[in-house]
């Protein structure tokens, strides 16, 4: 996918026109702008403000908060903290792998779906817990895991397929 360099990303870098001691702050605003870091973006800025794209990568992937590759239309997160790994986490995890078909980590191909594993949701009294977009779906089994992703898919196919069904 194509990614514009925008006024907007201009603005982030004169902002910040300071060189490396910004660099962070620099990565945060484009992650803000386009919900992850492209890599057309970073060869850009990297450019403008003359730090080695190398050191964006290192940051990049030393902050788990920075995001290489775009995030699927529903971020399905799955809480594996204590509480949660104890009331069954882990099959709950293996169930949307298989519904998903992607493994944590991972967005699938079509961008639909985005599924990640997290050490705490601060809610463990609701584990093991889910959360879709920031939407909390606790005390999830196998069964409502599984009722969970079919209602995730259907909602992901296009509008004249899902009428087609
Ligand atoms: S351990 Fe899962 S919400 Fe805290």
């Amino acid at each position: 996918m194509a990614v514009e360099v925008t006024e907007k990303l201009q603005s982030i870098v004169e902002r910040y026109k300071s060189g490396i001691s910004s660099l962070i702050a620099v990565m945060q605003d484009i992650s803000q702008e386009y919900g992850y870091l492209p890599e057309e973006v970073l060869q850009e800025v990297s450019k403008l403000i003359e730090v080695p794209i190398s050191i964006f990568y290192s940051l990049a992937t030393f902050y788990s908060s920075f995001r290489l590759e775009p995030i699927g239309k529903k971020h399905v997160c799955v809480c594996v903290g204590t509480a949660c790994h104890v009331r069954g986490a882990s099959q709950v995890v293996d169930t949307l792998e298989r519904d998903l078909q992607i493994k944590p980590g991972e967005t699938s191909k079509d961008g639909n779906f985005t599924l990640e594993t997290v050490n705490c949701l601060g809610a463990c009294a609701l584990g093991p817990l889910i959360t879709v977009n920031g939407e909390y779906f606790g005390k999830m089994d196998q069964k409502k895991v599984a009722k969970l992703s079919k209602t995730l898919r259907q909602e992901a196919k296009p509008a004249e397929e899902s009428s087609e069904a």
